[in-house]
């Protein structure tokens, strides 16, 4: 899809589609009140064009609902495509991504190759019209038609070129074009990286395999201009990741240790931490993003269900949100130095497959007793962990397909996030308000952390079923130490099972534009 800007009177420009966005200024609540819809746009063709349908009562503006008029009367436009935000009061700048993926969507299945959607003008309904600037605006609804173009049929032999060849972003003939392109040239950057994350999660394992994950990461890396490394089983033997090769051992396909740095300019001079180091207020940040890459989880030898065991080609969704995140931070280049370590294996029950009950020692020294096979992604994570501290990371996120526990207490609504720092925390927190991904926070605590001590060794690999999405984290703790450290827990929420109107199902592309905006605020 190539995605433009216009500054062009909507009325005259030619196109197969030109959606505009509606929200319900309706204030009155009753069984009698009717929704009154008003276009955000100052253009009196295109309101005189929509003026009977709005009047109708057939369409509410209700968040993503759409209607399409044929032929509307005085507009160049073959189609005139109205998309809703929803109640005026509660419309964000979220609400205008998802009408742009609405928009896309809405064309696909039609056939319909183009599409302009008209950047919202707020002041013509708003109150307050900071609700929608027409900076984030332009972003977050280049971002949303780009996500909404992403389908996950790759492998089907009939499959036409279905996407819209060519995205318009109309913004008023006023506005602020520095700013608006600016931002949209940013948005294009993170829809694109998301669905470079989202078309690695859709891979089947026999066709991403750790090797070709890794061969992926460096092709990209050397497309954006990142440094990378990409190892395997004999210099994880060298680091001592006792714990990752437990979890790799168990299949014919070596694993994958997957290092890309980001270095910027002027940044790379300054003191390099040493991973000891305990104060993270000296020298410049580092900030170490690990990512699970798991290509295939059967659970090894305490071996999953069948049912629903296809989807587990998703369990190195972590590591493609690392991976997708690190192309945009190339592309964005913010002033802070970033080092992504993603741990790629497959977890296999095999003649050489690690056991329940044998013990590994991980790569920082700590003994692991393992409980379970099939909780490998703390283990290879732990190493991982370690590796981006010994690398100089002050800082570390994690992103992982971790715990079916956190989808449990959350659903698909909410990813889980964690973490043993409040001011890293806080700038996390931060971050969501741009990307428009929702985390809920969980406790950690001493408690749980009990809940996986070993009588053999110093941890085990599982906590019980009691606040398993937590206990997990625990373990991650015991490797993060006293490094400040977030955990997403992205399992619940890196395949969405329904169709969306705004988004396909399949692979999401979660945590990526909230890790990117974490990064950005160092
Ligand atoms: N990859 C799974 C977690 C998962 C489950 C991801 C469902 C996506 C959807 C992880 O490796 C796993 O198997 N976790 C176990 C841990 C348990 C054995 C302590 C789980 O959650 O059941
Ligand atoms: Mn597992
Ligand atoms: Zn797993």
């Amino acid at each position: 899809m190539k995605t433009e800007l216009s500054f062009a009177n909507l009325a005259g420009i030619e196109t197969e589609l030109l959606a505009v966005v509606a929200v319900d200024t309706q204030t009155a609540k009753g069984p009698d009140v009717k929704p009154e819809p008003v276009l955000l746009t100052s253009d009196e063709v295109v309101k005189a064009a929509a003026a009977a349908v709005l009047g109708s009562g057939e369409f509410k503006a209700g968040a993503n609902e759409t209607v399409v008029l044929h032929a509307p009367a005085g507009l160049k436009a073959k189609r005139l495509l109205l998309v809703g935000l929803g109640k005026q009061a509660k419309a964000t700048v979220h609400s205008v991504r998802s009408a742009a993926g609405t928009a896309v969507r809405f064309t696909k299945p039609r056939g319909i190759r183009e599409l302009v959607l008209a950047l919202p003008e707020p002041a013509v309904a708003l109150s307050d019209s900071a609700l929608l600037p027409p900076g984030p605006c332009s972003r977050a609804a280049v971002e949303g038609a780009l996500v909404g173009d992403f389908d996950a049929d790759t492998y089907r032999s009939d499959r036409k070129d279905v996407s819209v060849q060519r995205f318009v972003l109309a913004a008023p003939p006023t506005a602020d074009k520095a700013a608006v392109e600016a931002a949209f040239a940013e948005g294009a950057i993170v829809g694109e990286s998301q669905n470079f994350t989202r078309a690695l999660v859709n891979e089947p394992g026999n066709k991403l395999t750790p090797t070709i994950l890794g061969a992926r990461a460096a092709q990209m890396a050397g497309e954006v201009g990142l440094a990378w490394d990409v190892y395997s089983t004999e210099k994880l033997r060298e680091l001592k990741m006792g714990a990752f090769l437990g979890v790799a051992q168990g299949s014919a396909e070596p694993p994958a240790l997957i290092v890309l740095r980001y270095e910027p300019d002027g940044v790379t001079d300054g003191p390099v931490l040493h991973p000891t180091d305990k104060d993270p207020s000296v020298g410049t940040p580092v900030l170490g993003l690990v990512g699970k890459g798991i290509t295939f989880d059967t659970g090894g030898i305490s071996i999953k269900p069948s049912e629903n065991m296809e989807k587990m080609k998703y369990d190195m969704a972590g590591g493609a949100a690392m991976l997708g995140a690190m192309r945009a931070i190339a592309l964005l280049k913010p002033k802070v130095r970033v080092i992504a370590v993603v741990c790629a294996a497959e977890n296999m029950p095999d003649g050489r497959a690690y056991k329940p009950g044998d013990v590994v020692t991980a790569m920082s020294g700590k003994t692991i007793d393992v409980i379970n096979t099939d909780a490998e992604g703390r283990l290879v994570l732990a190493d991982g962990l370690t590796y981006a501290r010994q690398l100089g990371a002050t800082h570390l996120i994690d992103a992982a397909t971790l715990t079916a526990a956190i989808g449990v207490a959350l659903g698909q609504h909410n990813a889980g996030a964690f973490s043993n720092d409040e001011d890293t925390f806080a700038k996390f927190a931060a971050a969501l308000e741009t990307s428009g991904e929702k985390f809920w926070r969980l406790p950690l605590g001493e408690e749980y952390a009990e809940q996986i001590k070993s009588d053999i060794g110093d941890i085990k690999n599982t906590g019980g079923r009691a606040g398993g999405a937590i206990t997990a984290a625990e373990f991650l703790h015991v490797f993060a130490e006293d490094t400040p450290w977030i955990h997403l827990d992205i399992a619940g929420m890196a395949w969405i099972d329904d169709q969306r109107p705004y988004i396909a199902k399949g692979p999401s592309g979660v945590a990526v534009r909230s890790i990117l905006e974490w990064v950005r605020s160092y």
